[in-house]
């Protein structure tokens, strides 16, 4: 939800937080701050608003030191205000510390510290980190740290610093994440890999429970109790201009426009032409464990919940296995039933979703056979899951998900392939026939982004409705949820995506001239039913705009603006058919002056409840 980064080392502080703070803005950019230390005591700078903020007024009231945390929040506990903003500090202002999560104790330590007189300012729960660590304080930092650590409950990521123990920065690991990048002469502790790969490639990931103290000399990692832990350092192979925007006027753009290659890396070296087959030994799922599946139960939030859903149907059409489909926020409370052979995928673009994390826990207190997709190595989900794929999309800045969404489609289609083979339960040449169409799935994304200007052209006639409908079916009713909650998030406008036959039970009833509807219609087994549902529409003066087989002449009769597609196996049109959806709402919101790459209320990450 927030961003925490921390410096020590020979560069100066202010400007490598700033730029670790920008690179982390996706997590959270309702207010942000800094704090360094130095020959000048400890000066702190906080501002609502975004980094850009931020750093203005650096620019005109600057401050040095040597070392120093930075922080961009997303509020949880206390509104958006300067005062509410991180780093939050102690009474005598020698403490600071910043924060990512939630103390859920907070009130009980607040209350306690109150009878103690320590003085509060903020409305934050983070503040009371910086008062125990003071009430704990007696010369060590990491000692008081410790100890505040001992009674705080909840999810964090924790960075502190003292004047009274200079030269020292003390992070802890309790849920979010935190990541520290070990350098020459240098470190860095960010939130994710991002602002580490501008300094160097090799990166520590901290579990719950541990913590790292820095210095001049580097990190030294301890457990909460303080026995000593050796980390294993880590090569990070991210280059670190895949983090820049390259010519594009957004973050999401560009990430649109990876697409193809997201499914080429996604696909690499995990298929066997010569044998028609998929190779996930990766994942320690080998045929033995995949052939004695009988159901699979994919847990996901937001946009990697549409791409479990397009997993269903690949699973059920491929593996022909039952799949179901859960919100991991209803999941994780459920008394659910999970049968030994079941497998449960968990899909997580960051891998850290706390709800995702969470209902991943519970399965495997189960005892459940448990399996990630997720685009984040060394994440809490992949440590945590029995067995992971990765997705190679590279880091998505955008706080809209696109090419994550693509590459966890290719995921879940490289696993329905892997359990149909081992399980026989598809030919080898209808596997086969997928296998060779994925692999023409990117020349076909490239073509539809040759076209991005029609959509570009479409956007301007469509900014200035107020209401959306998308309408999908089968595979492809994900498709128009996806769609759906892209145009809602970063354009503000109300989307809703219903399954085409859904529309007579309810839905029609909003159709008018002003509720225009965005229909997926490749020549699959329902296009037929689409087009009665379209039909319907029509007849209540409903403008449609279809998203169909560009060699379907026929389509032009029904609707009022075709976007097409090149034809597809049918089970993978959603790999195409969500590529316009994803640019059409990108050029509405772009067109409206929406911020595209961070919206309103949104947060890339979202490690809290
Ligand atoms: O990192 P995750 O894939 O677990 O994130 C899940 C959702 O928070 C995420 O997909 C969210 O819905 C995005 N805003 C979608 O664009």
């Amino acid at each position: 939800m927030c961003g925490i980064v921390g410096y020590i080392g020979p560069k100066s502080v202010v400007p490598v937080l700033i730029d670790g703070l920008k690179k982390l803005e996706y997590r959270g950019y309702d207010s942000a701050g800094v704090a360094v230390a130095g020959a000048a005591g400890l000066r702190l700078c906080r501002v609502q608003g975004k980094v850009a903020v931020l750093e203005e007024t650096l620019a005109k009231s600057p401050i040095e030191g040597t070392y120093g945390l930075g922080h961009t929040r997303w509020a949880t506990h206390g509104r958006p205000s300067e005062r509410n903003a991180h780093p939050h500090v102690d009474c005598s202002g020698d403490i600071v510390v910043v924060h990512n999560g939630i103390i859920e104790n907070y009130l009980s330590l607040k209350t306690m510290l109150r009878d103690e007189k320590h003085e509060f300012r903020t409305e934050t729960d983070t503040e009371v980190i910086a008062h125990l660590v003071e009430k704990f304080f007696k010369g060590s930092l990491e000692e008081a740290v410790r100890a505040a650590l001992a009674v705080m409950e909840g999810a964090f990521a924790v960075g502190a610093m003292s004047v009274k123990d200079p030269g020292r920065i003390v992070v802890a690991k309790m849920g979010p994440p935190l990541l520290v990048g070990v350098g020459e002469g240098e470190t860095i502790v960010s939130s994710d890999i991002n602002p580490i790969l501008a300094h160097t490639p090799h990166v520590a990931f901290l579990e719950d429970g541990e913590m790292a103290v820095i210095d001049a000399a580097g990190p030294r990692f301890t457990d909460f109790k303080g026995k000593p832990i050796e980390k294993k350092i880590e090569k990070i192979l991210w280059n670190p201009l895949m983090i820049e925007k390259q010519g594009f006027k957004h973050f999401m753009l560009k990430e649109i426009f990876e697409q193809p290659q997201v499914v080429r890396d996604t696909l690499m070296g995990r298929l066997s032409l010569d044998q028609g087959e998929v190779l996930l030994d990766e994942t320690g799922l080998g045929p033995d464990v995949l052939r004695g599946i009988r159901r699979a139960v994919l847990i996901a939030c937001g946009t990697s919940s549409h791409a479990a859903y397009v997993g269903k149907y690949l699973l059920e059409s491929l593996a022909g296995i039952p799949a179901d489909v859960e919100f991991a926020s209803e999941y994780r409370y459920r008394d659910f039933i999970l049968e030994r052979d079941a497998l449960v995928i968990v899909i997580s673009q960051s891998g850290e979703t706390a709800d995702t994390l969470a209902a991943l826990r519970a399965v495997k207190s189960r005892g459940a056979a448990t399996l990630a997709i997720t685009n984040a190595v060394s994440s809490s989900i992949a440590r945590e899951a029995g067995g992971v794929l990765y997705t190679h999309a590279g880091p998505e800045i955008g706080v809209a998900a696109t090419k994550t969404f693509t590459a966890q489609m290719t995921a879940l289609t490289l696993i329905a392939l892997g359990l149909a083979q081992a399980k026989g339960a598809s030919s080898r040449e209808g596997r086969l026939e997928v296998i060779e169409e994925l692999q023409r799935l990117p020349h076909k994304i490239e073509k539809i982004l040759g076209r991005a200007a029609a959509i570009e052209d479409l956007a301007k006639d469509f900014m200035s409705f107020s209401h959306f409908l998308f309408l999908g079916r089968w595979v492809n009713f994900p498709v128009a949820l996806e769609g759906a909650l892209k145009l809602k998030e970063i354009s503000y406008i109300h989307a809703e995506a219903y399954a085409g036959g859904e529309m007579k039970h309810g839905p029609i009833a909003l159709i008018d001239e002003k509720m225009p509807t965005m229909a997926i219609i490749p020549k699959d087994r329902v296009y037929d039913k689409m087009l009665s549902n379209l039909a319907e529409i029509k007849a209540r003066s409903g403008c449609i705009l279809a998203v169909a087989d560009e060699d379907d002449k026929a389509i032009g009769d029904h609707v009022d603006v075709v976007i097409p597609i090149p034809a597809t196996h049918p089970l993978l049109t959603p790999f195409l058919a969500v590529v316009p959806l994803q640019l059409f709402a990108y050029y509405i919101a772009a067109k409206r002056g929406a911020d595209v790459d961070q919206p309103r209320n949104l947060a890339k990450s979202v490690t809290v409840e």
